[in-house]
């Protein structure tokens, strides 16, 4: 199954897409974490997207597209994937539309997730990952709270904050998100392959109602 997450920043798009590769094996394809990468590696592509995500505005698309595109490409994907964080924008969606209509797919289920921004305020500037190379270790001060707020309880590695969650830079990606994103839910909608969900609930809830929806279309 093709699944498309749509959300603002800090619905919960990478939580619930972690879970669902867990439990389905889907691969996730995450273009901000594929740009987090890019930036840790130094690479050109990298160093090209760091200005844009620190201060929260969209890379541009003929960068962000041929990354998906390539990703979209792997022979990891045959049996479908989870679209996370990408596509951003009208322009980024057409051009998803017309690479999936050439190769004879399409998307089987794109979720909405809602939930408030002020809520999402608290839970990005809550976020804390771990810094250890294997480990991945994901906590939030507020909502599941490490054990100190500095050490991953999982590893004793560092525990960090993304350079772009702080408050003025969030603020301005709800913002692109409201202008550039959200569009998108209007541009999927007449395929009738669009559901909300409330992302304001409890992560396992949020996945309950995810799950439900794809197993209907599982039949
Ligand atoms: P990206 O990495 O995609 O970030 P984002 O969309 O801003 O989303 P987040 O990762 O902040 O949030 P999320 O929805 O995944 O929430 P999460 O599960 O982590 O993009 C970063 C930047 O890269 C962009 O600003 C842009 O510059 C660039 N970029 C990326 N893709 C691009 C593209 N296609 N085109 C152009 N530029 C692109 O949850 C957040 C926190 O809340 C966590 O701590 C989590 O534990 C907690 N949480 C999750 N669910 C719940 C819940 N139900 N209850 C309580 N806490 C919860």
């Amino acid at each position: 199954m093709n699944l498309l997450l749509l959300g603002p920043p800090g619905a919960g798009k990478g939580t619930q897409a972690k879970r669902l590769v867990a439990e389905y094996g889907w691969p996730q394809v995450s273009t901000g974490d594929m740009l987090r990468e890019a930036r840790s590696a130094g690479t050109p592509l990298g160093k090209e997207a760091a200005s844009y995500m620190d201060a929260g505005e969209l890379v541009p698309a003929n960068v962000v597209i041929g990354v998906a595109k390539e990703r979209l490409m792997g022979s990891d994907m045959a049996g479908g994937y989870v679209l996370d964080g990408f596509p951003r924008n009208l322009e980024q969606a057409e051009a998803l539309d017309e690479f999936l209509t050439e190769r004879g797919e399409s998307l089987d289920l794109v979720v909405n997730i809602r939930v408030d921004p002020d809520v999402i305020v608290k839970r990005i500037l809550g976020r804390r990952a771990c810094s250890g190379p294997e480990c991945g270790g994901d906590f939030n001060i507020y909502f599941n709270p490490p054990a100190s707020e500095e050490v991953c309880d999982d590893c004793g590695g560092e525990l960090v904050q993304r350079s772009d969650d702080n408050e003025e830079t969030i603020r301005n990606r709800l913002e692109v998100y409201r202008r550039e994103t959200e569009p998108l839910i209007e541009h999927y909608r007449p395929s009738g392959k669009v559901v909300d969900i409330d992302g304001a609930a409890e992560p396992d809830e949020v996945y309950a109602a995810i799950e439900a929806e794809i197993e209907k279309r599982r039949g």
